[in-house]
């Protein structure tokens, strides 16, 4: 079976990305990342690319047609699916809508509560006993859409905002490889027709 060709879109540290390379370096992983872009030149994430020889690009979000270059970049590299792993940009209904169901994100909360930023610290304020992480489809609405997994860590005694953060994102490495196969899967079958696809 072809293997699905991910793009993968990051701002900076890259550590989901890294899970998700690591991930497709199983012969049996439905997956292979096709290019990974990230809008920062800094990011670490690229070096991440590098190393694992993967095609990366970098298109700043200061450029004018800094989405149009995204889908440019993704649809010239034949990408099937794409991957936010701590992609600090919004993206416009345009492009979310161009991507329907072929565009998924990594969220640090159990959506949907906690959508947004300084998701520990809120979890922490609300005394909340369960933290976790979402992956789901995206839509244009920020931290909405379809959830395709979730991997639920508790929130121990004393636990800070950094000890939380790294417990939610040891689950994330897990889990983003995990939505990945199965929305290969659901891609596989029938040629995708389970979930709508309206590519433009
Ligand atoms: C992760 O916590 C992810 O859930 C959020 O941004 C962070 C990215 O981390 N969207 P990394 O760049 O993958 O290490």
């Amino acid at each position: 079976m072809a293997r699905l060709r991910l793009g993968i879109l990051i701002s900076g540290r890259g550590s989901n990305l890294q899970a998700l390379i690591d991930a497709c370096a199983a012969p049996s992983f439905p997956a292979t990342v096709a290019l990974v872009i990230s809008n920062k030149a800094e990011a670490a994430g690229l070096d991440r690319a590098r190393a694992a020889a993967i095609p990366s690009q970098v298109i700043s979000h200061r450029e004018p047609d800094f989405e149009a270059a995204i889908d440019a970049a993704l649809r010239g590299a034949g990408v099937e699916l794409v991957c936010l792993a701590g992609f600090m940009r919004i993206l416009g209904a345009d492009f979310v809508n161009g991507w329907r169901d072929r565009l998924i994100n990594i969220h640090p909360s159990l959506l949907p509560a906690f959508p947004g930023l300084g998701t520990h610290r809120r979890v922490l304020a609300a005394g909340e006993a369960v933290a976790g992480c979402t992956v789901h489809f995206v839509r244009p609405e920020i931290d909405a859409g379809p959830i395709i997994l979730r991997e639920t860590v508790p929130v121990l005694p004393g636990d800070t905002e950094t000890s939380l953060a790294a417990r939610v994102l040891a689950a994330e490495h897990r889990l983003y490889p995990a939505a990945v196969r199965q929305v290969a899967k659901m891609l596989a079958k029938d040629g995708g027709s389970a979930i709508s696809l309206r590519r433009n």
